[in-house]
C-alpha cells in the first residue's frame, strides 16, 4: 500500500509546481487563450489544462497505476489511491487577475480522504490535512474560529447553479441569510472558502450543485481544522450536490435557515 509520508511530500511538492506555472501563465492575462464550457459564465483557460495536465503527468511518474479525478479531464484510471484535483478552483478570479483562486488536491485511498492541499498561489498560503493529524496554514496548526451564534459569523457562499444555468439559484436562500450574519463574502473559490472556515478568517459556508474536486481536499482540510462539514440536512448523501461547511458551533442554526430551501427531488 501507499507510503503516506513519502504522498505527502510528493503532494506538496507538485502543488508548489502547479502554483507556480498558474502565475507564470498569468503574466500573459491579456492574451490568455480563454474557452467557453457549458455556459458563457463557464469558462477554462489554457492554464487550467496545462496545470492538471503537469499534474497528471507527475502523479502518473510516481504512481502509475493510480486513479485522477479532475475537473478537466475527467476520471482515469481504477485504484484504490485516487488523487482529485482542481488545477485551478477560481477560474474567474484567476482571469480577472484576483488573488483568490487556488490548485486543490486530495488523496483518497479506499474511499477516505487521506490527504489534501489547497495552495493560493498569488497569496503564497498553502493549507495542508492529513487525516487525523490536524491541519495546518504554511505549517502552523490551525483552529476553527469560535463564533457561536450565527449573527456574529462571517460567511461565503457561490452560484455554481446560476453558472450551470439551472433554474434553482440559491438566490432566495442568500436573502435569507444574509440579514441574519455579520457579512459575507464572495471570493470565487469553493476550496479557498472551506480553509479560511478551517482557519477562522469566515465562520461558515455554503453551496449548491458544486462538484468532488471542488471540495474534496478543503473537506478534509476544515474537518481536520475542528469544524464540521455535511449536506444541509446535516448528513452526508447528498454531498458534494449540497454542502455546508462551518465551526460546527455554528452548524445548527445554519441549518434551520437552509431548511426551508431543500428541495425534496436533489
Ligand atoms: C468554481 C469555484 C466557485 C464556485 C463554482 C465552482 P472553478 O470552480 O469553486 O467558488 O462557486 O461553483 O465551479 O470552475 O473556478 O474551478
Ligand atoms: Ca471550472
Ligand atoms: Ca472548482
Ligand atoms: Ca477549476
Amino acid at each position: 500500500m501507499i507510503n503516506l509520508n513519502d504522498a505527502q511530500a510528493f503532494l506538496r511538492d507538485i502543488i508548489k509546481e502547479a502554483g507556480a506555472l498558474t502565475l507564470q501563465y498569468r503574466e500573459n492575462i491579456k492574451t490568455l487563450r480563454v474557452e467557453q464550457k457549458g455556459t458563457d459564465k463557464d469558462l477554462v483557460t489554457e492554464a487550467d489544462q496545462a496545470v492538471e495536465s503537469m499534474l497528471r503527468q507527475r502523479i502518473l511518474e510516481r504512481y502509475p497505476d493510480h486513479a485522477i479525478l479532475g475537473e478537466e479531464e475527467g476520471e482515469s484510471g481504477a485504484h484504490a489511491c485516487r488523487w482529485i484535483i482542481d488545477p485551478i478552483d477560481g477560474t474567474i478570479s484567476y482571469l480577472h487577475g484576483q488573488y483568490q483562486y487556488s490548485v486543490s488536491i486530495a488523496l483518497e485511498v479506499n474511499g477516505h480522504l487521506e490527504l489534501a492541499a489547497v495552495l493560493a498561489p498569488a497569496l503564497d498560503d498553502l493549507y495542508t490535512a492529513r487525516r487525523g493529524q490536524g491541519a495546518f496554514l504554511n505549517g502552523v496548526q490551525m483552529r476553527v474560529s469560535n463564533t457561536t451564534v450565527l449573527g456574529d459569523g462571517v460567511l461565503s457562499t457561490g452560484f455554481a447553479c446560476i453558472r450551470a444555468g439551472l433554474s434553482e439559484t440559491n438566490l432566495p436562500l442568500f436573502c435569507s441569510m444574509m440579514p441574519r450574519i455579520r457579512d459575507i463574502r464572495r471570493g470565487g473559490s469553493a476550496a479557498l472558502d472551506l480553509c479560511m472556515v478551517a482557519s477562522g478568517q469566515l465562520d461558515g459556508y455554503w453551496e449548491k450543485h458544486i462538484n468532488l474536486y471542488d471540495i474534496a481536499a478543503g473537506m478534509l482540510i476544515l474537518k481536520e481544522a475542528g469544524g464540521r462539514v455535511s449536506d444541509y440536512r446535516g448528513g452526508d448523501d447528498f454531498l458534494p450536490q449540497e454542502i455546508l461547511g462551518t465551526n460546527g458551533l455554528i452548524h445548527r442554526e445554519c441549518m434551520d435557515v437552509i431548511k426551508s430551501f431543500i428541495k425534496t427531488e436533489t
